[in-house]
């Protein structure tokens, strides 16, 4: 066959691999307000970027009649390509073939991708669209999960694993994403649980949708799952172009830095905090009021809302903030937020991006709920985070720095490089109130007019311990700074942290509070 021959039948065999599960099925995922796997990638990927791997490996299942079945690609699509200039890697489940379940060479492609991300220490992307494991490979597709979830464990913290819900991710699927550091989900369209609702009917008789169970909003603002809730796929894809446009692309990588932009004139820090220190504040003014073009990437924006964290630049090099956020519960920390935090601090930690905490908070968050549902253990992880980290990890108290709360939100004390305090801020072991009514307690109870008296007391107390002055006495506090201080204060602690390294007691690895 002449040269031409051969490249043509190449050509004919790649549309034919190109149609995936056929145009049927192709129309099914589009009335879902699904785009194919192939579009996907395209749409997230730089122009004429992608180069694809193993679209003609075939499937081994022999049973059930699977011998006759033709399974385009195997239900998943692989490759490389950049994003913004950079190199990833990618895969893309194609529900159209067999419902992008996963059996053995499915697997094996993506594991396949996945090894390579972790040699080159690139990015990876999983799109997740399947119905799990391949019921008719049995064991091989249960095999096939097991050596992802040991390469997902493998590549943590040296490269970004980015996870896309976009269909189904269900059974023991949903473990990849979980362990990976991004997940987002698109609105009507990612659906995610362990046991679907037949499940559940039948075990528990219980009816349920699956948008109930598992959809988009159910993992953005209930369970914490997801990282990113966007209404449609376009919208998704944006998000993931600019969360990796934030992040360094491995853990070796020294910091990108941009051209820097000053905040927007319209966040004017100095009048951000109510006059009233009982009135609460959007923290995120605080932050956007700082970094350059005031432009912050929130992650997990609708769970867990009383801790703020995402990604913002001070003169032009990412950083990762933490933020109390008094708008909600005050901005108390509890299971969720500690969690939430914690995570987050140990991923800017693996991936060399100073920690810049904002702090404003009463303390953790009383009351049985909270103690039951373990509070103790999962506040510990916000300390334990703070505590190992190694990047430069700078604080900055705006306003309440009560008890608990003011050890855990990256105090000196936890080994903070440097803590600044604004002159509205208020170190102290608890609230005037409370305090007062603890100590004074007998002097109030005698008192003539007890109410006079508790109000003279609290007084007393804000006078002498609500203020940063206390602590800047001992030096847990290095510098009191006005507001509109607080970007050049900051970026110049960035500066002048740049070789920091920190070396600790020997050891194979901690114990965290999982
Ligand atoms: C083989 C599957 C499949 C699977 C779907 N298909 N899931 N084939 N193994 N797990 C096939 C269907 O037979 C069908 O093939 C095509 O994909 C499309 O599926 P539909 O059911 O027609 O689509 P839809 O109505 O949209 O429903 C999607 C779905 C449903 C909700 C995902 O298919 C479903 O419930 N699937 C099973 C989900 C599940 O329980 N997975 C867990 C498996 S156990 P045809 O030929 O008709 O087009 C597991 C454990 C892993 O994953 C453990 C790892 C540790």
């Amino acid at each position: 066959m002449a040269l031409q021959n051969k490249i043509d039948e190449l050509q004919k065999k790649r549309e034919q691999a190109f149609q995936g599960g056929g145009e049927k099925a192709m129309e099914k995922q589009n009335a879902m307000g699904k785009l194919s796997a192939r579009s996907r990638i395209l749409s997230i990927v730089d122009l004429d970027s992608f180069q694809e791997y193993d679209l003609f490996v075939e499937h081994e299942a022999r049973d059930f009649d699977m011998a006759k079945k033709v399974l385009a690609g195997d239900g998943v699509i692989t490759g490389t390509g950049t994003v913004n200039g950079m190199p990833i890697c990618i895969y893309a489940q194609d529900f159209t073939v067999a419902g992008g379940s996963l059996g053995s060479m499915h697997a094996k492609k993506i594991v396949k991708i996945m090894d390579h991300a972790l040699k080159m220490r690139m990015p990876l992307i999983g799109i997740n669209d399947s119905g799990g494991a391949r019921i008719q490979e049995g064991v091989n597709s249960l095999a096939g999960y097991g050596e992802i979830f040991f390469r997902n464990t493998l590549a943590s913290g040296v490269i970004p694993q980015i996870s896309v819900i976009l269909g189904p991710c269900a059974g023991g699927a949903v473990y990849s994403p979980a362990l990976t550091d991004y997940v987002f989900v698109v609105d009507n369209i990612s659906k995610m649980f362990i046991t679907g609702p037949e499940v559940i009917k039948t075990v528990l008789g219980e009816e349920i949708s699956m948008e109930d169970l598992g959809g988009a909003r159910v993992h953005s603002e209930i369970t914490g799952n997801a990282h990113f809730f966007a209404y449609t796929e376009v919208e998704c894809f944006e998000q993931i172009k600019k969360l990796l446009s934030f992040i360094p692309h491995n853990n070796l990588e020294k910091h990108r830095t941009l051209e820097a932009k000053l905040p927007k004139p319209e966040f004017k820090i100095g009048e951000i905090i109510p006059e009233d220190p009982r009135l609460p504040y959007d923290v995120r003014d605080v932050i956007k009021s700082v970094v350059d073009d005031s432009d912050f990437f929130e992650i997990q924006e609708r769970w867990a809302g009383n801790i703020v964290i995402g990604y913002g630049r001070i003169n032009g090099r990412t950083v990762g903030f933490v933020a109390n956020q008094p708008l909600v519960l005050a901005g108390v920390l509890d299971v969720d937020s500690s969690n939430k935090a914690a995570r987050f601090i140990r991923y800017c930690d693996a991936f060399n991006i100073p920690i810049v905490t904002l702090v404003d908070l009463p303390g953790y968050l009383p009351g049985v709920d909270q103690e039951h549902a373990g509070v103790i253990r999962h506040g510990a992880k916000i300390l334990y985070a703070y505590s190992e980290a190694t990047v430069p990890k700078i604080s900055v108290i705006l306003r309440k720095a009560y008890g608990g709360g003011y050890i855990a939100m990256n105090s000196r004390h936890l080994r903070a490089d440097f803590v600044f305090a604004w002159p509205s801020a208020e170190i102290a072991v608890m609230g005037p109130e409370g305090a007062a009514n603890i100590i004074f307690r007998k002097e109030i109870m005698e008192a003539e007019n007890p109410d006079e008296m508790r109000r003279i007391k609290v007084k007393e107390y804000t006078e002498k311990f609500a203020n940063p002055y206390v602590a800047a006495s001992k030096g847990y506090v290095d510098s009191v700074i006005a507001p509109s201080e607080t970007r050049k204060v900051v970026a110049h602690a960035i500066e002048v942290s740049g070789n920091k390294f920190i070396g600790g007691p020997s050891k194979k690895h901690g114990v965290p509070p999982f």
